[in-house]
């Protein structure tokens, strides 16, 4: 069990046809949490960070903190960072031994983004590491401080990509976006049924947090293997610890925290119908 790597654990699913939540993580209560609740319901399981989100979560000290607690885990634990942006973080999370990494060059154009990704997935074969690729424009934006505007990632564009990056695995855009949704998500499951038909990979869905049960359950039918969820992990750290936290006890707080986290763990885990596969 333990440290796998992310390619193993979305074949699995691609056999057995379920999802697998990808959890962003920001501190070691919510590593413990992710992690407490993929053992309870034995479930694969993939933590995430992302660069953006390197400020407050340093990856000198994040990264090592979930790359042990996913060898010490007795499900299989894929430690993967997300929206990489520079060759230089990327490297550093795979010197760290993360198992997988994302190269997200979503605004560059379709050659351009190509290109650099293919240095990626080179850097990376050197780690036996997996590789996602985006292609077309997710909605909002991870660390929430631009509102990038939704771009449906085009058939073409997704077989191109997949056939010249070599990445493991596709992000794309179909009416999801990071954050809180504006309205209600309404997700182009026929363009995911589209680009799944021409591609041989496991898709990724970004923006995971308030898209609704039956439209994951639709989404993992037509390939989606890899969804990512953030915002409502956060979320509900902030309202568990509002609602329970007295003022001056922080032990409390810090089980707060990991409750919040594994218990929206649980709630994603369910729906994606990844629970007793271990
Ligand atoms: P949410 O914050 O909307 O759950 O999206 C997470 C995500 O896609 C991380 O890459």
């Amino acid at each position: 069990m333990a440290l796998v790597k992310m390619k193993e654990i979305l074949t699995m699913a691609e056999k057995e046809n379920y999802g697998v939540g990808a959890f962003s993580v920001a501190n070691m209560e919510m590593v413990i949490g992710a992690i407490q609740t993929a053992e309870e319901l034995r479930s694969p399981l993939i933590l995430q960070i992302a660069e953006v989100r390197l400020g407050p979560s340093p990856l000198h000290l994040i990264g090592p903190m979930m790359v042990e607690a996913a060898k010490r885990a007795s499900v299989p634990v894929a430690v993967h960072f997300d929206h990489g942006e520079t060759e230089e973080k990327i490297k550093e999370a795979l010197e760290i031994g993360f198992t997988s990494v994302m190269f997200d060059g979503s605004l560059l154009p379709i050659e351009q983004n190509i290109a650099e990704t293919k240095k990626i997935v080179e850097l990376a074969s050197k780690y036996d590491a997996t590789v996602e690729g985006e292609i077309g424009r997710v909605g909002g934006s991870e660390d929430g401080l631009v509102d990038i505007e939704i771009a449906i990632t085009s058939v073409e564009n997704a077989k191109q990509f997949a056939e010249e990056t070599g990445v493991d695995a596709l992000a794309i855009a179909i009416g999801n976006a990071h954050g809180v949704y504006k309205g209600k998500p309404e997700l182009r499951l026929d363009r995911l049924k589209e680009i799944d038909d021409v591609t041989d990979i496991p898709l990724v869905l970004h923006g995971g947090s308030g898209i609704y049960q039956k439209d994951f359950r639709k989404a993992i039918q037509s390939g989606i293997r890899k969804i990512n969820v953030a915002t409502s992990t956060f979320n509900n750290v902030i309202k568990n610890v509002n609602d329970n936290v007295p003022f001056d006890n922080y032990f409390i707080y810090h089980d707060k925290v990991i409750q919040a986290a594994a218990e929206n763990v649980r709630v994603h885990m369910e729906m994606f119908q990844s629970a007793n596969r271990i």
